[in-house]
Parts: structure tokens; C-alpha cells; sequence
């Protein structure tokens, strides 16, 4: 929660790795998600995490399940 502006979404689509921290880290399994080498991150985005956009980039003719369920497009992990 908090004020618009105060970057819900930034952090949001950092952990979904849409978008790389200027600094800081993200950790997962004791793995730096954007530290020097990205296959840990490619790994993380093919297998470990998923995104469901409020308004947009949901397939109609699925449904809710099979939005969560199916691949994310490998150039949306940066
Ligand atoms: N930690 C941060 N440091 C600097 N700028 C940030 C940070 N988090 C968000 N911003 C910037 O603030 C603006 C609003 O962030 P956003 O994530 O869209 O907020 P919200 O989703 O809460 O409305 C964006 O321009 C974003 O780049
Ligand atoms: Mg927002």
C-alpha cells in the first residue's frame, strides 16, 4: 500500500525483473537476481516467478488459470 506515486509499481516490476534497480539488491534463494551474470535471472523468470497484469497482457479466451500458467515471453526478463 501507499500513495500513488511512491512506487508500488516500481517495486513490482522489479521483482517480476521488468525492470533493473539503479542500486540496491534483489535476493532469491540466496541468489542475487541482478548481480553480474543474468542466466540466475533468466532461470528465476522462466521457472520461478509469474505476472498477472491488472488491465492488459491477459489472453481473453483463457482463463484465469491458464493466464497465471503459461510462459512468460523470455524478453520481458531483463
Ligand atoms: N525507489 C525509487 N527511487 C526513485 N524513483 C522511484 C522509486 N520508486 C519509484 N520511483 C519513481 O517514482 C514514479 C512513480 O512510481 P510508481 O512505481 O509508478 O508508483 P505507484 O505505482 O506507487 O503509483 C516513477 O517515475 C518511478 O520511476
Ligand atoms: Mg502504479
Amino acid at each position: 500500500m501507499g500513495a500513488s506515486g511512491s512506487g508500488k509499481s516500481t517495486v513490482l516490476h522489479v521483482l517480476g525483473a521488468m525492470d533493473i534497480p539503479d542500486r540496491g539488491a534483489v535476493e532469491y534463494e540466496k541468489r542475487d537476481l541482478f548481480g553480474l551474470r543474468r542466466s540466475p535471472r533468466r532461470a528465476y523468470c522462466d521457472r520461478d516467478v509469474g505476472i498477472v497484469f491488472q488491465f492488459y497482457h491477459l489472453l481473453p479466451e483463457l482463463n484465469a488459470s491458464w493466464n497465471v500458467l503459461i510462459a512468460r515471453p523470455a524478453p520481458s526478463c531483463r
